[in-house]
């Protein structure tokens, strides 16, 4: 069923009216974009001559810990940036940026005459602008990690500051010019309910969320632009729940939950976008993107992974076995938002009052559940874990007064408590395989919340327990610190959720030149 909130209200007075007039249609795919399943054939003969010379900017330190386990199939070809930082520093000591390829040469000489680019500046005109642009970002944070200073015109705003990032002047600086320069452009093909909506509750809220906050000039109006010719990326508006909520019924058969329903139309999309602009084909979709937090997001790529290869998908269910590539694509949170709010009431206690020490709710979603289940479940005082909590206990209290909240992965390796978590101060345990947590490109996760693997489930306790009171205390700061980054705010604030997601994007954009005369 749909629901018609608050946000959606704000957003467009009738959509509801035309969502839930479309919600009788049972399929309409073949409605929605008929004209261009001729194209299909095109991309068994699609052409990848191009190269697009990636040089990835990410703040993170070549070792990290065994939080981040994806980062370490790329450790072997980490090389410092060309310009350290002075050696002998004090601590917190800035990170250089890392440039995560053996292959980088510089730009000028990479793409002089790849056949795809060198006509690149003549066919359009605003991307030299749109690289110049970029180079002077990527000048301005090299040059504020050899400074360590903080450039900010603006004392008021916050700065980040702390152990939490990898390194924050960096950051700190790369969001100025994010702020100052992003511009996305959002294709305007597609109707709704499957293109430009979303849900903006429970836990796949966040793609309605960004899709309300990106895909209305009113009130990001700043980062979206009318002219895609100014554009540093481009969005392809579907929300994955919607296209499951809406083209997938009626489920009679095993059959009709194939994802191919929902990469014929991804992928339709794109060769219609294709065909009508140039974008696509410039950089073979590598700035381009497209977001979603249902678990089948993942496999929007499967059908025709060449297709995607460059491509950035915007996950939630950022699992690395499936795909999930912790370079290109972006992990985001799993927020669940009750209708009409923004987040939970903030019942958390001072760490003193805390009198739980580990806390999990929720149901039997999935292998790593059962475990934690079978083996927690009713057991145990300190480690309170419940498949259903009992009559007028409090979710949100509970997690207030709790040390340590336990996010096990359910379905989809994102959990929706992770955030619940920061919110009520309660210190993160993640409890996942092959998880890429949001953000490792700027925060040091093993700062804020602890990681547990599955195998050791029955030592949960041992191991919460054998946390000092000194690193639990530094732990629960850190919590409180990194919380604003996890926060929606409408409209969005600076370092918020949004503005911590389109940075990533950014990030990505900015490891990638698509001419090579800008220099930096
Ligand atoms: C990058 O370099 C590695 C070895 O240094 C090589 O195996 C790989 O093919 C190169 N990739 C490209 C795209 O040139
Ligand atoms: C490319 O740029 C680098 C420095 O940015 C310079 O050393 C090199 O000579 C340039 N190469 C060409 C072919 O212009
Ligand atoms: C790149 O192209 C320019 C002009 O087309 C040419 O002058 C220059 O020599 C080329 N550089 C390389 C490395 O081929
Ligand atoms: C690049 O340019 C050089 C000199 O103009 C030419 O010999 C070479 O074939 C070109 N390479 C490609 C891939 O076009
Ligand atoms: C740091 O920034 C401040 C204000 O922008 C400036 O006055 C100061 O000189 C800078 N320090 C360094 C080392 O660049
Ligand atoms: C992009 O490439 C596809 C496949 O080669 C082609 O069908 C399409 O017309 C191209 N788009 C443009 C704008 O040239
Ligand atoms: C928990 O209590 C708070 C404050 O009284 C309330 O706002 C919230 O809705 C309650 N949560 C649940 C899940 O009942
Ligand atoms: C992650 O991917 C692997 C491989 O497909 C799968 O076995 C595992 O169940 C996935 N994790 C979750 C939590 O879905
Ligand atoms: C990340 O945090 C962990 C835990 O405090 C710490 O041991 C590690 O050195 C940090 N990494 C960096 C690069 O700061």
């Amino acid at each position: 069923m749909l629901n018609c909130t608050l946000a959606h209200i704000i957003k467009a007075k009738g959509v509801c009216q035309v969502a839930k007039a479309m919600e009788g249609l049972r399929c309409p795919v073949s409605a929605f974009l008929f004209p261009v399943f001729c194209f299909v054939i095109f991309f068994l003969f699609f052409p990848f001559k191009q190269q697009n010379h990636v040089t990835l900017f990410l703040f993170s330190p070549s070792s990290l810990s065994s939080t981040i386990k994806h980062m370490h199939s790329h450790t072997n070809i980490i090389s410092p940036s060309p310009s350290p930082s002075p050696s002998s520093s004090p601590s917190p000591s800035p990170l250089p940026l890392y440039l995560l390829s053996s292959n980088f040469t510089s730009a000028n000489e990479t793409c002089n005459n790849s056949t795809g680019l060198s006509s690149s500046t003549k066919k359009f005109p605003g991307l030299e602008k749109v690289e110049e642009g970029l180079a002077r970002a990527r000048a301005s944070i090299q040059k504020s990690i050899r400074s360590r200073n903080y450039t900010s015109a603006n004392t008021q705003s916050f700065v980040p500051k702390g152990s939490i990032y990898w390194n924050p002047h960096a950051f700190h600086q790369s969001h100025m010019e994010m702020v100052k320069r992003f511009k996305v452009w959002v294709y305007e093909e597609g109707e709704q309910p499957l293109v430009h909506d979303g849900p903006v509750n429970d836990i796949y809220a966040i793609e309605g969320q960004f899709m309300d906050e990106i895909d209305n000039f009113d009130k990001w109006s700043h980062f979206r632009t009318r002219h895609p010719e100014e554009a540093h990326v481009f969005f392809l508006p579907f929300s994955i729940a919607n296209i499951v909520h809406y083209v997938y019924k009626p489920i009679l058969k095993h059959s009709d939950y194939e994802p191919i329903r929902l990469q014929r139309l991804v992928e339709d999309y794109i060769s219609v976008v294709a065909d009508k602009y140039p974008y696509w084909n410039r950089s073979e979709g590598a700035d381009h993107f497209l977001l979603s937090c249902h678990d089948w997001g993942p496999k929007v790529s499967y059908g025709n992974p060449k297709l995607f290869k460059s491509f950035i998908r915007v996950l939630c269910n950022a699992n690395t076995s499936e795909g999930f590539i912790p370079n290109r694509d972006v992990s985001i949170p799993e927020v669940n938002l009750p209708k009409g709010k923004l987040g939970p009431p903030n019942l958390g206690q001072r760490p003193n009052d805390r009198t739980i020490l580990a806390f999990f709710a929720g149901r039997e979603h999935g292998e790593i559940r059962r475990i934690l289940l079978n083996y927690w479940k009713g057991k145990d005082n300190d480690v309170q874990v419940h498949e259903s909590l009992p009559k007028g206990t409090n979710y949100t209290k509970l997690m207030g007064e709790s040390k340590f909240c336990l996010c096990p992965s359910g379905y989809e390796v994102a959990s929706p408590r992770v955030v619940e978590a920061l919110h009520a101060g309660c210190v993160p345990v993640l409890i996942s395989s092959n998880y890429s947590p949001p953000f490792t490109d700027v925060l040091n996760w093993s700062k804020f919340s602890v990681e547990i693997p599955v195998e050791k489930i029955p030592e949960i306790k041992n191991i919460l327990q054998s946390i000092s009171r000194n690193r639990y205390l530094k732990l629960h700061m850190n919590v409180m610190r990194v919380r604003r980054h996890f926060m929606i705010n409408r409209p969005a604030k600076s370092f918020d959720l949004m503005h911590m997601i389109l940075h990533s994007i950014w990030l990505r954009r900015l490891n990638l030149r698509l001419i090579g005369s800008a220099s930096s």
